[in-house]
C-alpha cells in the first residue's frame, strides 16, 4: 500500500461510493485478470456493508467475477479519467488491460483481488453474493465489502475531504461519451 493509503473501517466503507463516483471494477480468475469502468454502483446494506454494481453479463469482467466470486472496486481520481474511459471502451478478452496501460496492482488483504492504488482515491474488496436465480437475468451484482482503504490525503476520519490541494485525487462522474465531471464544489448545508 503506498504510504498515503490507510485502511477504512467497514462501517464507513459505504461512504466511499455514496456520492456515485465512476469506479474501476477489477477481477481475476486463474491466470486471467481484468478491469473495466462502471458508472453504476451504490451501497445497499449497512451491516455487513453490501453494495450493488452493474456489471453487464456480456463483459469479460462478469465472467471472471462469476468464476472467482470476488471483485475490487477502485475509485479513480481525476488523473485516471483517460484510463477509465479506455478500460471502459475495450474488452479484456482481447488484451490484458493492466499490461496495456502499465498498471501495477496489489492483492486485496482478504480475497487477493487485484487492486489499483496509484492515481486512485480508495478501493473496496468485495465478495460476490451468489444470486443463482438472477444470474442470467440481471446485470446487477450484489457483494459484501470485506476490506477497504483510502488515501489519507482525501479521506480523513471516515469522511471525504475534497480540498483545493487534492483535486488530482477527487473522484470523477461520467456524463457520457467520455465526458466526466470532477467532484468538488463542496457545499456545507445546515439543516435549517
Ligand atoms: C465511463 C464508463 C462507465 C461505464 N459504466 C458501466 C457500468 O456501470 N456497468 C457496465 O456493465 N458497463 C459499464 N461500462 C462499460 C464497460 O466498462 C465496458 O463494457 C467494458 O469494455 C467491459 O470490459 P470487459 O469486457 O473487459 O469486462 C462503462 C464504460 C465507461 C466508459
Amino acid at each position: 500500500m503506498p504510504d498515503s493509503f490507510r485502511p477504512v473501517a467497514l462501517e464507513h466503507a459505504s461512504r466511499l461510493i455514496n456520492h456515485g463516483p465512476t469506479v474501476l471494477v477489477t477481477s481475476a480468475a486463474g491466470a486471467r485478470r481484468n478491469l473495466m469502468a462502471a458508472a453504476w454502483s451504490m451501497p445497499v446494506e449497512f451491516t455487513p456493508p453490501r453494495i450493488a454494481v452493474v456489471i453487464d453479463k456480456h463483459t469479460f469482467t462478469r465472467e471472471l467475477v462469476a468464476a472467482s466470486g470476488a471483485f475490487g472496486v477502485c475509485i479513480p481520481g481525476q488523473s485516471l479519467a483517460g484510463l477509465t474511459y479506455a478500460v471502459g471502451s475495450t474488452s479484456g478478452r482481447e488484451l490484458d488491460k493492466f499490461a496495456r496501460h502499465g498498471l501495477v496492482t496489489r492483492p486485496g488483504p482478504v480475497l487477493g483481488v487485484p487492486l489499483l492504488e496509484a492515481g486512485c482515491a480508495a478501493w473496496l474488496e468485495c465478495r460476490l453474493i451468489p444470486e443463482r436465480h438472477a444470474e442470467d437475468a440481471y446485470d446487477t451484482c450484489f457483494a459484501e465489502v470485506v476490506a477497504a482503504a483510502a488515501d489519507a490525503r482525501i479521506f480523513v476520519d471516515g469522511r471525504w475531504d475534497f480540498r483545493d490541494d487534492n483535486t488530482e485525487l477527487q473522484t470523477i462522474h461520467h456524463l457520457g461519451a467520455g465526458k466526466f465531471v470532477r467532484a468538488g464544489g463542496v457545499l456545507h448545508a445546515r439543516a435549517a
